[in-house]
């Protein structure tokens, strides 16, 4: 487990975030690697810091002050930055990955960034290059000193960053 500083998303990743300003922190650091045709997968369970994380990278190519509602019932939510879009998604309620679709993803990744909350719905219709982010209470075990706070595992999938 390293300290929250910057770090190659090309690389796999285990970070404790205590608050939720640093897993704000995670976002911002994240930002700047991205490009367009990224797709980020947010994994955890209900309340574990993805909209949270979505944010501080969102924020970091916007601005400070950008609004970034949770996309739980608009499923969407698009931002444009200076040199691409991000598209936020939460798909908790998609039932159907058929759904997926009509969101029209594929052709969405050819200019945009693509940041997924509850990835798990996508099913067949998923990507398999991407970054996969794993939020989740630390384990005392086997984190002794992480008490409070969120993990935040990182691992570059498929052919992301030609991993
Ligand atoms: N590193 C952290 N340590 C402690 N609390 C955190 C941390 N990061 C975020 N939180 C808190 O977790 C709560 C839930 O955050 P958030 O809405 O981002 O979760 P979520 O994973 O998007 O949930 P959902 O699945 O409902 O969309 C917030 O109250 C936030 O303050
Ligand atoms: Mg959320």
């Amino acid at each position: 487990m390293t300290l929250l500083a910057p770090f190659n998303i090309a690389e796999p990743q285990i970070f404790h975030l205590p608050d939720e300003d640093a897993t704000a922190r995670l976002g911002g650091l994240i930002a700047p690697q991205l490009k367009p045709g990224d797709v980020i997968y947010l994994h955890g369970d209900l309340g574990m810091g993805k909209s949270a994380l979505a944010r501080g990278l969102i924020r970091a190519l916007t601005t400070l002050e950008q609004e970034v509602p949770s996309p739980t019932f608009t499923l969407i939510q698009s931002y444009d930055t200076l040199s691409f879009e991000v598209l936020h998604l939460d798909l908790y309620r998609l039932t159907d990955p058929e759904e997926a679709y009509e969101l029209g993803l594929d052709e969405a990744r050819s200019h945009a960034v693509l940041v997924i909350e509850w990835p798990d719905r996508l099913g067949h219709l998923g990507f398999d290059d991407r970054l996969d982010i794993v939020l989740e209470v630390p384990d005392i075990t086997n984190f002794p000193l992480a008490a409070g706070g969120r993990i935040a595992r990182l691992t570059p999938h498929g052919g992301f960053r030609g991993s």
